[in-house]
């Protein structure tokens, strides 16, 4: 699972004409490593430095030079629109005087000008053309117009020179990526309680009864959450690391996860219930553990709190979106559980085959909505579905707001 902030987040990775161009190429696996969908454009000058054949084969997409002539119609609004975030490394000091006063020469810049994503950019380039008025008041133009710009470091610089030019490391700049992603999100600004995993009801201090939930699906809606802008905790009965940014608590139980979601529930602005709670539970767990000897132990089982069916009972301008796994019948059962809860969606997936549900890295999924209108999703990635999933989400929250 890509659990970083930058899974499932579109990236223009735009590469300017400097010796740095190089370590663009190690930037680009970072970014695509942690999940994100990855388009690269060169400049002219970059291809001296760097093929773009390495771009193409590392993003797994056809990288970019052209304004003119190549197979796409558009290709700066295409570009522009589609992006999250437009990241530049290196910039020149060219590149920079062209962004500052709204240059648009080439297939970068244009693509600039044509997005509504933040802008980040490393500048990278000798320290006499950093240190130059002009390149000091380009920087400042493009940091007033809201561009991130990355100053350069100190060190070893082409053709034997010390001293300030060196490109932040690749690192640094995917560390300022999450940053701005996060910033910039959909859900800046929403509080968000996030539930994952199956709970386990102790039959004896070694016995459980459980369910085949692993937790992925929540795991990766939290970690996408919380990359777009949401403060997000999430409740979890599962074993897998929650994403950068997300508060965890563990619980185990039905009435753990009951306690730890129903105390905040008040203060929140959405919930995504994605946990498999437990419907029953024994009414009397064993103190010790019980004995092979003793023969087949009769449990009783008790109705544990339904804590969805609850919290549709208490809301108020909260958005709650619910889970339900079906083995037959799903967009029905999910519209019929979408009306008894008092529900702003519910995902209602298909188990019991092989391609989806329980454990299974892709999910045949509906989205149920109030008024019985269902949006079939058909087999998605977990990634994917928690991304759309996160989608619908901000809607319903700009609705309710
Ligand atoms: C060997 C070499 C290295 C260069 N390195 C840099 C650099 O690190 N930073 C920079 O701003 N310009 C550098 N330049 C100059 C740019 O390549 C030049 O300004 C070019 O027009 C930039 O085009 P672009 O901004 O469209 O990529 C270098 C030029 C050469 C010949």
């Amino acid at each position: 699972m890509g659990s970083t902030a930058l899974a499932g987040h579109r990236v223009v990775l735009g590469v300017g004409g400097g010796i740095a161009a190089y370590k663009s190429v190690e930037l680009l696996r970072l970014l695509t490593g942690a999940g994100a969908e990855v388009e690269c454009v060169l400049t002219e000058a970059a291809c001296r430095f760097v093929a773009p054949l390495t771009f193409t084969a590392l993003s797994g997409r056809a990288a970019r030079t052209e304004l003119f002539g190549s197979d796409d119609p558009i290709p700066h609004t295409r570009l522009g629109q589609w992006a999250d975030l437009i990241v530049i490394a290196p910039a020149t000091a060219d590149l920079m005087a062209r962004l500052a006063v709204g240059l648009a020469d080439d297939l970068l810049t244009n693509t600039v000008l044509a997005s509504r994503a933040p802008v980040l950019v490393a500048a990278a380039m000798h320290t006499e053309m950093w240190e130059r008025p002009t390149t000091g008041r380009n920087v400042a133009r493009l940091r007033e117009d809201g561009v991130t710009v990355l100053d350069p470091e100190s060190g070893p610089l082409a053709g034997g020179d010390v001293g300030r030019g060196r490109m932040a490391e690749p690192a640094v700049i995917m560390s300022a990526c999450r940053g701005l992603l996060s910033r910039s999100g959909s859900l800046a600004g929403t509080s968000l309680l996030v539930t994952a995993g199956g709970t386990r009801e102790p039959i004896d201090p070694v016995r459980y009864v459980g369910n085949r939930s692993s937790g992925r699906m929540g795991h990766a809606i939290a970690a996408i959450a919380a990359a777009r802008g949401a403060d997000v905790t999430l409740v979890t009965a599962s074993p897998l690391p929650a994403g950068p940014g997300v508060a965890r608590i563990q619980v185990e139980t039905a009435a753990e996860m009951a306690d730890a979601t129903l105390t905040r529930f008040d203060d929140i602005d959405a919930v995504v219930m994605s946990a498999a709670i437990a419907d029953f539970r024994p009414v009397d767990p064993a103190g010790t553990k019980l004995k092979k000897e003793s023969g087949p132990p009769l449990i009783t089982l008790e109705p544990t709190v339904d804590v969805l069916a609850e919290m549709g009972r208490r809301k108020r301008a909260q958005v709650l979106v619910g889970f339900a796994a079906e083995t037959t019948d799903v967009a029905a059962n999910g519209s019929a559980k979408v009306r008894a809860k008092n529900l702003d969606l519910l995902v209602a997936n298909l188990v019991g085959v092989e391609d989806s549900g329980f454990g299974a890295e892709t999910n045949r999924a509906y989205l149920c909505y109030p008024g019985d209108r269902v949006e079939d999703l058909g087999l998605l990635g977990k990634d994917e579905l928690a991304g759309l999933i996160c989608d619908r989400l901000a809607d319903a929250l700009t609705g309710s707001r």
